[in-house]
């Protein structure tokens, strides 16, 4: 099975999947959308091949999604999965993935969708947010929740503090449901 990651930046989530030894996929692909994005030089020490586009030199997201998906097709890809990946996906990208897109996303949905989850949580207030492994539908972050893992916000957190938490369980938490449904053939 050939996965391609989607990422837009640090790529902390891309390196613990390449770190992860019983990845039940091999990830041959990079597709990065910030020319310049920290992820891009993770790619490189760990040799996959990468494109990277600028969506300004475009005029409609359909036609750099059309380019992508050249490159998808012609490199074999099975399944997409999105590591801090900062756009909406597409129909174009949307209809040839369909059930074979992930996202993962740091709160626990259908709470905080979009943007700076983490500081939307930790303004709210709440006692509890998490981490959601889910598909990919045409929203943000609206897509059938795969699994998800709760984590408490301590009183003397800062928004610092609990990032660091909440990126340690999702280094966890993605391989580990990426193997889940590549084995079983889980979908919720
Ligand atoms: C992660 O927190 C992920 O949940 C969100 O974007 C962040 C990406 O981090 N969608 P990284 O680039 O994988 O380090």
């Amino acid at each position: 099975v050939r996965a391609a990651v989607f990422a837009s930046g640090t790529g902390s989530n891309f390196q613990a999947m390449m770190e992860t030894e019983n990845l039940a996929c091999e990830i041959t692909l990079l597709v990065c959308d910030k020319p310049g994005a920290s992820v891009l030089e993770k790619a490189k020490r760990f040799n996959v091949p990468t494109i990277v586009f600028d969506p300004n030199m475009y005029s409609t997201k359909e036609e750099y999604e059309l380019e992508v998906l050249h490159v998808l097709k012609e490199a074999k890809i099975d399944w997409i999965f999105l590591a801090g990946y900062m756009r909406i996906v597409g129909p174009t990208l949307l209809q040839a993935y369909d059930g074979k897109m992930m996202n993962i996303h740091p709160s626990l949905l259908p709470q905080f969708p979009g943007k700076d989850a983490i500081g939307q949580a930790f303004r709210a207030g709440v006692e509890t947010t998490g981490v959601t492994v889910h598909y990919i539908d045409e929203g943000i972050d609206t897509g059938p929740i795969i699994d998800q893992v709760e984590i408490k916000v301590h009183k003397n957190d800062t928004k610092e503090s609990l990032q660091k938490r909440i990126q340690e369980v999702e280094h966890q938490l993605y391989p580990a449901v990426i193997n889940d449904v590549l084995s079983k053939g889980v979908k919720s």
